[in-house]
């Protein structure tokens, strides 16, 4: 079952738990356009913690649109960046998907390799998420992304298979030399990955008995060999970043677990740890914990002060549902920036309004107009990224495909619109883009 699938038994948004904590204001009585502005004040007209940028040039703000199996793919991406997101993470790719694809696109359990293929100039910073269960074949499938497979595909095999140190062609200084000679052809990789993220969250059954994602929540010493792996295989230019639950169950043990992985990503030089406010177990059923993310963060920061080092860069993710949310989980869990998920599917206006409120304006909702443009937008940009997946090119299956896969992004969009039911409906019966046009004309057409 994928990410997509599990996600359909959640519960209906609701607010992150997040009480009143120390005469403090409850989460949700926080203001979100006073965060932003001190955020300003403290960090420039971004918002963004400034070692952010430093670490991937271009994320000057602090949000981002999470990996979204199912959903972000370069053209999620790029209309998100549109509208002002400032990084973006590819949906979950398995190590052994990146390593045995190719061209040839294969399929697995989680991602399709196309969908993870940076969409040109527009699409950066991109940051590239892999999950697997072997330390040497998650390092193989790291350089191969950031690399875009310049390799030969059997090189990069050898790499996850090959006896002794993973790091063969290390440069003097023990870094990896990559090898960036740009394959030529139409096909040639067109940007790069300016960072590599580890899964370690992701609550699928499938996957977790295969000891990927979350499960090796429950398994820290496994997460940090990988990690570990990770983080040698690849230049220390290239920054790794890693995404967790806040546990694999609400056990003591798996709680001391997570703290253990957590803490040891750091010290191996991971950039920044983002945070899944909901355990495992609890998939996407219930509400995310940002008073656990709290705490979280705050024990990590005693202990980074007590150890004489700055505190921490940790995101938060779980229940962002608005540009709101986004300020009000920094300031009540003390993270350094939120993960924008499920809020952002079918309104990228979210980070629009998130760039409103750090410049001191009142949000604006997007027109009608607007989100007819939008939409047509998404759909042409969907029809460019699929034509690169169906084979040959075929037009008219890439229209077709796209037209299946839009349905759940016309309904996410709908909900926008006033009369909601009727288009949810409508888009529902999508087949081409004669037929999103007439949605868009009938429903949107006197915007
Ligand atoms: C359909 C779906 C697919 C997801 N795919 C990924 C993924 O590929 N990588 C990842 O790190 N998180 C993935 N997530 C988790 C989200 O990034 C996020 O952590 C989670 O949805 C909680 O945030 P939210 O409550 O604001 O949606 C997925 C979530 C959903 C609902």
């Amino acid at each position: 079952m994928s990410c997509e699938a599990e996600s359909r038994n959640a519960t209906a948004p609701e607010p992150g738990v997040a009480p009143p904590v120390g005469g403090g204001p409850a989460g949700q009585d926080i203001d979100p356009a006073r965060v932003a502005q001190g955020l300003v004040e403290r960090f420039g007209p971004g918002g963004g913690d400034p070692r952010v940028a430093d670490a991937v040039p271009g994320f000057d703000a602090p949000f981002f649109q999470a990996g979204l199996c199912g959903y972000s793919d370069a053209a999620m991406r790029i209309v998100a960046r549109r509208h002002g997101c400032p990084a973006c993470v590819t949906e979950s790719l398995l190590d052994i998907t990146l390593l045995a694809g190719g061209r040839g696109f294969v399929k697995a359990d989680l991602g399709d390799l196309a969908d993870n293929v940076p969409g040109g100039d527009e699409d950066t910073p991109l940051i590239g998420q892999i999950m697997g269960c072997e330390p040497r074949t998650m390092a193989a499938a790291a350089i191969k992304m950031v690399e875009q497979g310049s390799r030969s595909p059997k090189s990069y095999r050898a790499l996850a298979g090959a006896d002794g140190p993973l790091a063969t062609g290390l440069g003097p200084e023990g870094t990896r030399r990559l090898d960036t000679t740009p394959i030529a052809g139409d096909q040639a990789p067109i940007t790069s990955f300016g960072a590599v993220d580890v899964n370690l969250a992701c609550p699928v059954k499938k996957i977790r008995k295969k000891a990927r994602g979350g499960h090796w929540l429950a398994q820290p010493d496994g997460a940090i060999e990988i990690l570990e792996a990770v983080r040698e295989s690849l230049p220390p230019s290239v920054p790794v970043t890693v995404k967790m639950r806040r546990g694999f169950d609400d056990t003591p043990e798996m709680a001391a677990n997570f703290e253990r992985i957590f803490d040891a990503a750091y010290d191996i030089g991971c950039a920044w740890v983002t945070v899944h406010g909901r355990t495992v177990e609890q998939k996407y059923v219930g509400p995310s914990r940002w008073d656990l993310l709290r705490e979280i963060v705050s024990r990590a920061h005693e202990r980074d002060r007590a150890a004489g080092r700055e505190p921490r860069v940790v995101f938060g993710s779980g229940d962002i549902w608005t540009a709101a949310d986004v300020f009000r989980m920094i300031a009540y869990t003390g993270a350094s920036g939120a993960s924008v998920a499920r809020g952002c599917i079918g309104n990228p206006w979210m980070f629009r309004q998130c760039r409103d409120l750090l410049a001191g304006r009142n949000k604006r909702q997007p027109s009608l107009a607007e989100q007819r443009e939008v939409l047509a937008e998404h759909f042409e940009l969907a029809m460019a990224v699929n034509a690169r997946m169906v084979r040959g090119g075929d037009a008219e299956r890439a229209e077709s495909f796209t037209g299946r896969t839009m349905r759940k992004f016309g309904i996410k969009f709908a909900a926008l619109h006033p009369d909601a039911d009727t288009v949810q409906r409508a888009f529902t019966q999508i087949k081409s883009l004669d037929d999103w046009q007439d949605v868009l004309e009938q429903h949107y057409g006197n915007a």
